[in-house]
């Protein structure tokens, strides 16, 4: 349990439901990127996207460093398409942050980071969290649960 930072997820049903819930908050922080491109602070926008940014990259890295190479000896080719989309991911994002200086935010580029990350979300929902849940050490689960815990925070409300 995390009660010490004000979240309840308990480390063996804790990374399926925190990962679907960060998936949640990621695509909300994305939304309110969106929102700001409509405003005239440009100010705003930077700091929207440096947290879209910031929540991604954990999200993404967390999956690399603590799910991945585990899952990699289960479903080899399952593994290596995640990575592979978290690269494209990775430009994507790139792409939106030079626009993001540019102050000349495209729809389209929104669009399609939000189409890419929903159709990661719902594979990793599938497949790779129900196998994560059963499968990672009890230490790992509690070092997810902690380590994203933190990101969600700082994504609140
Ligand atoms: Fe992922
Ligand atoms: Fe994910």
């Amino acid at each position: 349990m995390l009660e010490h930072i004000g979240l309840d997820y308990p480390a063996n049903n804790g990374p399926r439901l925190l990962f679907a819930d960060h998936h949640e908050k990621i695509e909300k922080a994305c939304d309110a990127l969106r929102a700001a491109t409509y405003g005239e602070d440009s100010l705003e926008l930077i700091a929207r996207y440096r947290a879209f940014e910031r929540a991604m990259l954990e999200h993404m890295a967390a999956e690399e460093e603590q799910i991945l190479p585990a899952y990699a000896a289960e479903a080899p080719d399952e593994a290596a398409e995640i990575r592979a989309t978290h690269d494209e991911l990775r430009r994507q994002l790139y792409g939106l942050g030079v626009e993001v200086e540019l102050h000349c935010v495209r729809a389209e580029s929104l669009e399609q980071i939000v189409k890419t990350l929903r159709a990661h979300a719902a594979r990793e929902d599938a497949r790779m969290y129900p196998w994560a849940q059963v499968h990672l050490p009890l230490r790992t689960k509690e070092e997810l649960v902690t380590r994203i815990a933190r990101s969600l925070r700082s994504l609140a409300p």
